[in-house]
């Protein structure tokens, strides 16, 4: 499997961009300012908020998980029995939790995931979804692998 190319240039904020490496899906999503603010509203319902398990990369190690807060990249496998989780927004998350617009949401068993692919308490997906080692070859172009 190759590295991938993945240029961010055209991602609006909000916006989720898909892309294929070592035959697993990848998500890139531009998290908004709000996005971001609300990623410090839940931690206490999270399994491990600040990804101490020991499968992410140091960078993942704080509540953004990720080499710039803006860009949050992921691999797209619930880490329970490796469904593909939904992205619910604009409020569609809070019917999974209350008080939480946006997240990820497994439709196999209902592991349930914030904007930094944190897991929530209370699912049977055991970690956070797994941040891929990447790094950005320039503002507009990062590079997974
Ligand atoms: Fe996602 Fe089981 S595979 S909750």
């Amino acid at each position: 499997g190759a590295d991938v190319e993945v240029d961010i240039s055209k991602v609006e904020p909000g916006q989720m961009l898909r892309v294929e490496w070592r035959s697993k899906p990848v998500w890139v999503v531009r998290r908004t300012p709000e996005t971001l603010e609300a990623l410090a509203g839940h931690e206490e319902q999270l399994k491990d908020p600040n990804s101490e398990e020991p499968q992410q990369p140091e960078f993942a190690q704080n509540r953004y998980r990720s080499l710039k807060e803006e860009y949050l990249v992921l691999v797209g496998i619930c880490t329970h029995l490796g469904c593909s989780p939904q992205h619910l927004k604009d409020g569609a998350f809070e019917e999974q939790v209350e008080g939480v617009p946006e997240g990820f949401f497994c439709p196999c068993h209902g592991s349930k995931f914030d904007m930094a692919g944190r897991v929530f308490e209370g699912v049977p997906a055991p970690l956070n979804l797994v941040v891929p080692p990447y790094y950005y070859i320039d503002d507009n172009t990062l590079l997974i692998g």
